[in-house]
């Protein structure tokens, strides 16, 4: 009895062991396919690159690379240095983040089978996709509270932050945001003297001049639907304002989105513990 139980437990595994073995070399063959590069996946994947390099991997502006006819091996190489960190770029740091190997093979495979570009070409970007964007919110002076002033002396810009009530009472709670929240950045140039250089107030602040243009961003239910899931920041979406409050023409969202992507904690916002902050003194 108990030589017959050794034996059961030493014959077992080995059986086990021989049919794990055996189904790995038979899953391994009928997979053989999928384990070389799949342009065909790869073209799927792609979707979510398009917002900047275009749908044909010809890119929608002078800031982002072409890929169509590049060689799969340097895409590949590219892609895996930014997901390490080797390669330095905060939007395609924050896009490589999340693509295993395979997916990194399948979209170099996909891109280097594109047809390359003509010099100058560009492609429709990720604006006005859908008409999901925020609207300007022509109350803003009443309906929003500023909880947050940043000089930005390199740009020669001060920037204050403002909140709507919805934003405002989610941030005192210590959560994420509901559809509803909009953050909207009043941009203004600071002043110069007539030498260009920064004139500082009495409070050792950059001095406030007029008024350049606002950024956005609102939530929505919905809202997030058409963006694909790389850039995706849950149902938020982006819009640039002049200071007549219109749209800017053509803003490319992709960046905004990609770029914000990485702040999941603070539900994709970087001011956040400033604004909780705030709203909890307020
Ligand atoms: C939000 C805009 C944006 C999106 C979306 C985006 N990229 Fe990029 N990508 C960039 C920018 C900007 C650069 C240039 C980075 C630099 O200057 O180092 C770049 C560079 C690259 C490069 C290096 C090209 C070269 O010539 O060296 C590769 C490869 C690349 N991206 C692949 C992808 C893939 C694949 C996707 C989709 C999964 C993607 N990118 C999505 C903005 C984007
Ligand atoms: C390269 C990174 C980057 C890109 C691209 C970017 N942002 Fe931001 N954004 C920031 C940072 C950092 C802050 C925090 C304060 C600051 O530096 O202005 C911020 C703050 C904001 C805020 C205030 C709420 C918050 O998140 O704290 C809004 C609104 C905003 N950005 C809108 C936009 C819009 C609209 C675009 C695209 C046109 C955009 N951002 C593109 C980095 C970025």
């Amino acid at each position: 009895m108990g030589v017959q139980q050794s034996r059961e437990k030493i014959v077992r595994p080995t059986r086990c062991f021989v049919a794990a073995v055996l189904t790995a070399v038979l899953a391994g063959f009928s997979a053989a396919p999928a384990l070389a590069a799949d342009a065909e996946a790869g073209a799927d994947l792609a979707t979510q690159c398009s917002a900047c390099h275009g749908a044909a991997g010809i890119s929608t502006g002078k800031n982002f690379p072409n890929l169509a006819a590049q060689k799969a091996g340097y895409i590949e190489t590219q892609l895996k240095a930014f997901r390490a960190g080797d390669r330095s770029n905060e939007l395609m740091n924050a896009i490589a983040a999340s693509l295993p190997d395979s997916d990194i093979e399948n979209l170099a495979a996909h891109f280097a089978s594109l047809p390359g570009a003509d010099p100058g070409a560009t492609a429709a970007n990720l604006s006005g996709l859908d008409g999901m964007a925020p609207s300007f919110p022509a109350d803003f002076e009443e309906a929003f509270k500023r909880y947050q002033r940043i000089d930005f002396e390199g740009r020669k810009q001060v920037r204050f932050y403002s909140a709507n009530a919805t934003a405002l009472a989610a941030a005192k709670a210590g959560g994420a945001f509901p559809a509803g929240a909009y953050l909207l950045v009043e941009i203004f140039e600071a002043q110069v003297d007539a030498d260009g250089k920064l004139l500082l107030g009495a409070d050792g602040q950059l001095v406030v001049g007029e008024r350049a243009a606002f950024t956005a961003m609102e939530k929505q239910a919905g809202w997030g639907q058409a963006v694909p899931d790389i850039l995706r920041n849950d149902d938020w979406r982006y819009a640039v304002f002049s200071v007549e409050g219109e749209h800017r023409a053509g803003l490319n969202e992709g960046p905004c989105l990609a770029c914000h992507k990485p702040l999941t904690d603070s539900d994709y916002t970087f001011t956040y513990e400033t604004l909780r902050e705030f709203a909890e003194a307020n």
